[in-house]
């Protein structure tokens, strides 16, 4: 058995007397990948300022709660091979060392998607768009060279990302529209064929809604039935305080769990300010009037949103206990709301508070809530 947990009231003594001694929160918060049910990987997305080691106040954070990283943004197309004959692999080498030395599973993302790709990944010298062959042989070349170079020492890769419309058919990407609907199938295959011992998932978000989870379930049929190696699908869990229900993340899990894959959550956060669709237009008039609006909370969080913010967390975490034999992995998109994307999307500029640990990296309402279902659930599975 991995380290047993600690009632809550165990829990508070010790911090009580770790702050008398001088000790801070950190040293003596319960890790959460040790109260995590067995097999249930907690993993958190790293930037490159991290897995360089310039994040002191992330560091103690990643390397005492987590057991898994994915790269943030380093091993995307356009950061890892920027042009045709030019690979960047520094930063990469220093996150997947970085992983390797704390004993990691390490996480790869990603190689196939419509976005972070260079454009000139689609078209020949004279800029004209090119054909099935060539795209490819370009796509072969991708794969290879960087699976093959950290063949055993990156786990698992989001192989596909984002490939679905939200009513399940295939987006219409460049990708599909060159290669055609077998690209997909490709991208594995070449994956495979790299490191034949990585786990290899289709990731993508919004798979709460049955339209497009039927899509992503549709691939792992299609690729099953070629023969080809699927471990698991990614929902991203890009959510907000009141969406997704708890009982659509619960289908989710089910139904992927069904279908003879693993089910990870692969990118989780929650947005604590307004979304609206016309947050994602290009109108940027409107986009500046959207952030002056919804920009809530520019100086701290309400208590009572902290509250709100942690019952959301344990509502989410207490169907991913529920589902704890079919989820393999659940992964932050971020360590400290400081770092979190959501300052930054759908509208650049707002103060976000979507993660466990607040901008000084001091653990949130929402960590605590967390850290007591994975107790509570390993408590129960122990009786
Ligand atoms: C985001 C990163 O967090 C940002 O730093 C970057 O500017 C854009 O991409 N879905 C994904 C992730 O699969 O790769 C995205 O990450 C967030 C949405």
């Amino acid at each position: 058995m991995r380290n047993r947990t600690w009632p809550a009231l165990l829990l508070g003594c010790a911090l009580a007397s770790a702050a008398a001694i001088g000790m801070s929160d950190a040293d003596v918060l319960p890790a959460l990948k040790a109260l995590a049910p067995r097999g249930l990987l907690i993993g958190v997305a790293l930037s490159q300022a991290q897995s360089d080691g310039k994040d002191a106040v992330a560091l103690p954070i990643v390397t005492r709660h987590f057991n898994s990283i994915t790269a943030e943004n380093i091993l995307k197309w356009e950061n890892v091979h920027p042009e045709t004959d030019r690979f960047v692999f520094e930063p990469a080498d220093r996150f997947v060392d970085f992983g390797g030395k704390h004993d990691m599973f390490i996480v790869g993302h990603t190689l196939l998607w419509h976005q972070q790709t260079p454009a000139s990944v689609f078209t020949g010298p004279d800029g004209s768009p090119i054909g099935r062959e060539a795209l490819l042989a370009r796509l072969r070349t991708h794969i290879q060279t960087v699976v093959g170079r950290y063949r055993g020492r990156v786990h698992g890769w989001d192989v596909v990302n984002e490939a679905l419309e939200e009513d399940g058919t295939l987006r219409n990407s460049k990708w599909r529209q060159i290669l055609g609907e077998d690209y997909i199938a490709k991208a594995f295959e070449f994956a495979h064929q790299a490191d034949p011992d990585a786990e290899l998932y289709y990731n993508d978000f919004n798979l709460t809604k049955a339209a497009k989870r039927a899509g992503a379930l549709r691939i792992v049929r299609q690729l099953k039935a070629r023969g080809l190696r699927v471990d698991g699908v990614g929902d991203q869990g890009h959510w907000l305080l009141a969406w997704p229900a708890p009982e659509d993340i619960d289908s989710m899990l089910a139904e992927i769990g069904a279908a003879g894959v693993k089910a990870h959550i692969t990118e989780l956060d929650v947005d604590v300010l307004p979304r609206d669709e016309r947050m994602y237009g290009a109108d940027l008039d409107a986009r500046k009037a959207f952030r002056a609006e919804t920009n809530l909370y520019p100086d701290a969080l309400p208590a009572g949103k902290h509250q709100e913010l942690a019952a959301r967390y344990a509502d989410i975490f207490k169907v991913f206990v529920a589902h704890s034999r079919s989820v393999a992995r659940v992964t932050f998109w971020g360590v400290t709301d400081r770092t979190s994307w959501l300052n930054n999307f759908p509208i650049p500029g707002r103060v976000n508070y979507p993660l466990l640990w607040d901008r000084a990296g001091q653990p949130k309402p929402a960590f605590h809530a967390v850290a007591r279902v994975l107790e509570e659930s390993r408590r129960d599975t122990a009786e």
